[in-house]
């Protein structure tokens, strides 16, 4: 029956309008106008669901005619009983392949992330263990790590000092997310992979061929709805021609990463030998696009939020100011720089929505025993940038803040909690069998470059608003830009050459 609500039980979402509502910010699907503003789409879902008390609050659907429904929550009882239940299990919900389609034709659709049922398992096997948290924190493998990353960070300061002597000014406005961006790629190519590629090559090749197939991507699942080749559109559009160099230079790149892998240098020892360089390719691809989008995206909201909060940025700094090494050890003890990293996933997470698809007819409980029965074939869309800043959920009452400030604090104040901290869970790197295998290595490469851009400069934001950007992911949107200002060496820290190590230019190349 048309206008029936095809989901059932207790936690039953309300439909949304197909067409035009007056003061709805977009229409609730991707078209060609409003593709680029991804998180309007998912607030038009939301449009004034605040005014409703039941289950639809957090819960909507869209139902075309003719088409599986489409399921938009924001609520996290839901979002966490989706993403437990997904996986090669009977019943198991699948990752929706739809909304990544673009991903796929850039990667090949043998991969982690594109995979479904057993195919997931086998590349999860066979791709997956290498970032695993005991692979990772050897100390061989972490020495790797600081090691590249300081001689980058040494090199930055070289051109940054040079313009400072230059300009003689002891103050700089700089966009740090171009920065960021290559500081991560190297990181995942030269420690990971064991690859040396120069770092001038990385920024002016690959990163800027990286950062147009990341936005490709999610151009080409919204306009190439039927797959037409990119070699075919070249033929007509300038776009297409570009995104065929930049695939080219992309296969180059992953060619190059590979040839390492005979060399066991970086954490190629840790992939199974028996396994061929063809069946690792596509995830190598997804790893070194997915990784560098992933792990800029949180390092950069990371500066952003600090650059407007003065008091945490001290906090942080007085912290990391007297680690010298930052193994993991010190790392996990650095409480305040935790606080914040957490607090910035939260408010600002990086993969904004998690695509979900019902294989056959699903029940769904909640951890509060609601149920939702879910059709099979629904689209779900697991609204993690709306539930992680809903005031119900995190707000005033619950946490001690409002659920829109970026506030470090109220971490402190969940972990002195008993009982239900377990169930905040902000989903910045999933849950359940889907978990980001990534995890360790990307809060990792975060927290070193956070805690060296503090130790070393007082940033302060140019805009007053933290406005976000979005495509495969967020960011802020102006590039994160700050005026920044070199520290002085502090008493703080450990040995007088350590500031030395740092801020010399580095003269052995
Ligand atoms: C530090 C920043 C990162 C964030 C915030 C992040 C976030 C996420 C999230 C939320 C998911 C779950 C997606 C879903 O459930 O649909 C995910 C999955 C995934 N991540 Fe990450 N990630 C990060 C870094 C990395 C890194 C460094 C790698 C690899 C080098 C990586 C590789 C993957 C892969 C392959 C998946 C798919 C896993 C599967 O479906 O089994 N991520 N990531």
């Amino acid at each position: 029956m048309i206008g029936a609500n095809p989901f059932d039980g207790d936690c039953r979402p309300t439909r949304v309008p197909l067409l035009f509502k007056s003061g709805r910010p977009c229409l609730p699907f991707p078209h060609p106008w409003n593709f680029q503003r991804p998180i309007d789409i998912l607030d038009a879902y939301f449009w004034r669901a605040d005014e409703e008390s039941g289950s639809g609050r957090h819960n909507r659907y869209l139902d075309v005619p003719g088409m599986p429904p489409v399921l938009v929550t924001r609520d996290p009882g839901v979002i966490r009983a989706i993403l437990t239940a997904t996986g090669d299990r009977e019943g198991h919900f699948d990752r929706d392949t739809l909304p990544s389609t673009g991903i796929a034709r850039a990667t090949g659709d043998d991969t982690l992330l594109f995979g479904n049922g057993s195919m997931w398992r086998q590349q999860r096997k066979v791709s997956a263990a290498p970032f695993g948290k005991t692979s990772l924190f050897q100390i061989d493998v972490f020495f790797e790590f600081e090691d590249t990353f300081r001689n980058t960070v040494r090199k930055r300061l070289a051109v940054l000092r040079q313009h400072l002597l230059e300009t003689g000014s002891s103050r700089l406005q700089i966009a740090v997310e171009p920065e960021i961006k290559t500081l991560m790629l190297e990181m995942l190519v030269e420690c990971f992979f064991g690859t040396s590629i120069d770092y001038q090559e990385l920024q002016e090749v690959y990163v800027p061929a990286l950062e147009r197939i990341i936005d490709h991507i999610v151009r080409d699942t919204v306009i190439n709805r039927l797959g037409f080749p990119r070699s075919l559109l070249a033929r007509f559009s300038r776009r297409y021609a570009q995104a065929n160099r930049d695939f080219a230079a992309f296969e180059e790149l992953t060619d190059r990463v590979l040839t390492a892998r005979s060399s066991g240098r970086g954490l190629w020892k840790k992939f199974r030998a028996e396994v061929p360089d063809a069946a690792l390719r596509s995830n190598i691809k997804v790893f070194l696009a997915g990784a560098l989008e992933a792990t800029t995206s949180y390092a950069t909201w990371t500066i952003s939020h600090l650059a407007r909060n003065e008091l945490w940025q001290e906090k942080v700094f007085r912290e990391v100011e007297a680690i010298a090494d930052y193994s993991p050890e010190q790392l996990s003890e650095a409480r305040h720089l935790g606080f914040v990293l957490e607090e910035t996933l939260r408010l600002t997470p990086s993969l904004y929505f998690l695509p979900r698809k019902a294989t056959v007819p699903t029940r769904v409980q909640t951890a509060d025993g609601r149920e939702m029965s879910i059709p099979e074939g629904t689209h779900i869309l697991l609204d993690v940038w709306h539930a992680n800043r809903h005031e119900d959920h995190w707000g005033e009452s619950v946490t001690g803040f409002s659920a829109t400030e970026f506030a470090p604090d109220r971490w402190d104040k969940l972990a002195t909690q008993k009982g239900p901290t377990k169930e905040h869970l902000h989903f910045g790197f999933g849950h359940g069998p889907r978990v980001c295998p990534g995890k360790h290595l990307g809060q990792l490469e975060v927290a070193l470059v956070v805690g060296v851009f503090v130790k070393l400069f007082h940033f302060r934001a140019i805009h007053p608003d933290n406005e976000v950007k979005a495509g495969v992911s967020t960011k802020p949107a102006d590039g994160t830009l700050v005026e920044l200002e070199l520290r002085e060496p502090s008493a703080g820290m450990t040995t007088e050459n350590e500031w030395d190590t740092i801020v010399k230019p580095d003269t052995s190349d």
